[in-house]
């Protein structure tokens, strides 16, 4: 599937691969662990999880919450609203997200964790734009880094647009959201 609108940057068989081996280190990494709280981030997550649980090969409890650091565009707002109803107390968590910016949205969650005392808490992202970084924050594992760019596809977006296509790519105009001015 094509979207004139959209440049692919990442295949989706290239996203196929990565996910697999993220999902096979992980399931090395945790083979110790008796349950596994895999918690995707919504919603650009929703793709990325969907895909990954298939490759853990360990017990998981599968759950997603709720945070928004962007308005409607491409800006963030610099506040982040964590929503977690999730009882994640002495588990081992591993936090999935679709991408890793300024690390604002995962420090912020992360942070909101802590209080609820899990076990261990490890980030994993499709995603990283380490040249944004401003907040402390690394994922343990990384699909693929990228440059500084708006990417939209696979789970992630523009105005709620584009979530649906089985690749990552870039906006070709990203001031309209690829609409004809
Ligand atoms: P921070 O700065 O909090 O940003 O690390 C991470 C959050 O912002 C979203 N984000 C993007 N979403 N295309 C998107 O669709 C992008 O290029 C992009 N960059 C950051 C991301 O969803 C995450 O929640
Ligand atoms: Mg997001």
């Amino acid at each position: 599937m094509q979207d004139g609108r959209v440049k692919e940057y990442i295949s989706a068989e290239r996203i196929a691969v990565r996910v697999r081996e993220l999902g096979e280190r992980i399931s090395d990494e945790y083979r110790e662990t008796s349950l596994l709280y895999v918690v995707g981030v919504l919603d650009g997550a929703f793709m990325f999880v969907a895909d990954l649980v298939r490759h853990i090969q360990v017990p998981c409890r599968i759950g997603f919450i709720e945070a928004s650091s962007y308005g409607s565009g491409m800006r963030s707002r610099g506040q982040v609203d964590v929503r977690c109803n999730l009882d994640i107390a002495g588990c081992d968590v591993l936090l999935v997200e679709d991408i890793l910016d300024t690390g604002l949205t995962l420090h912020e969650i992360v942070g909101e964790f802590d209080k609820l005392q899990p076990a261990s808490v490890q980030v994993c992202v499709l995603l990283d734009k380490p040249s944004q970084r401003r907040y402390p924050l690394e994922a343990r594992y990384v699909g693929f880094d990228i440059p500084d760019r708006f990417v939209v596809g696979y789970g992630t977006d523009f105005d709620g647009r584009y979530r649906e296509l089985p690749y990552i790519g870039y906006l070709e105009n990203p001031d309209t959201g690829g609409r004809e001015v």
